[in-house]
């Protein structure tokens, strides 16, 4: 039996099959987004070139250790293509990300990449987001108003994330992970989770995937 490292790495590697020498590419963050970091750090050591978008600091750290070439997002025009995992997955390819708590960078890096591919293991998928609490970043000023609010507008469970203090992102935000249980319309909560003052972004990433890799636990991989 394949331990979860391997099967994360499977689907990681099988993600190069979308990369080609010379692009520019978005990496993201995570467990599995670690593989395919190390991955092409691999084909880097072996004359690979290509530029990389790292979506947090972690992925940027990583990737500068194993001498991949990187630049900000600011410094390009366009990502060929962008690889990150997911927290769930529905059959539309509509996502929650954000577990690890880079969503507002992830979300910014996929929206400028001409293919978005998303890597993870089958049991991500579901047929209704919304049983992994949506992550939603936040500014940290009056950060309990807009708790309240989510509280009260959708009556749900709602956890400023912490661990003894907030946990701050990367770009100096708190975030709110909300127990919806249920989001039949992914794109409409987005639209209303913009709509209160000091929402910065939400892990929801409607129809952004292009390509999602599933690997299941015998290591094969799945394309949707
Ligand atoms: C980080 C993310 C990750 O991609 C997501 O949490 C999945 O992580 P993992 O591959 O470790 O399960 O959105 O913000």
């Amino acid at each position: 039996m394949l331990t979860k490292d391997e099967i994360k790495k499977r689907v990681a590697v099988a993600a190069l099959d979308y990369v080609q020498s010379g692009m520019t590419i978005g990496i993201g963050t995570g467990t599995t987004a670690w593989w395919l970091v190390e991955a092409l750090g691999e084909k880097v050591k072996n004359g690979f070139t290509c530029i990389c978008v790292p979506t947090s600091k972690e992925t940027a750290e990583h990737a500068r250790s194993l001498g991949i070439v990187l630049k900000e997002l600011n410094e390009i025009d366009a990502i060929d293509i962008t690889i990150d995992g997911a927290d769930e997955m529905d059959t539309s390819l509509n996502l929650i990300k954000g577990g690890g708590g880079a969503l507002l960078q992830e979300k910014m890096v996929a929206a400028a990449s001409k293919k978005y591919c998303i890597i993870a293991g089958a049991e991500k998928k579901v047929s209704t987001l919304g049983a992994f609490p949506l992550p939603v970043e936040v500014v940290p000023y009056g950060w309990k108003q807009v708790k309240h609010r989510l509280e009260q507008a959708w009556k749900a469970q709602v956890n400023l994330r912490k661990k003894h203090k907030p946990f701050v992102t990367d770009h100096g935000h708190y975030i709110i992970d909300c127990h919806f249980k249920s989001i039949p319309d992914p794109a409409s909560l987005n639209s209303q989770l913009h709509l209160i003052p000091g929402v910065v972004e939400t892990g929801l990433f409607v129809q952004m995937a292009d390509i999602v890799l599933l690997a299941n636990n015998d290591g094969s991989v799945e394309v949707l």
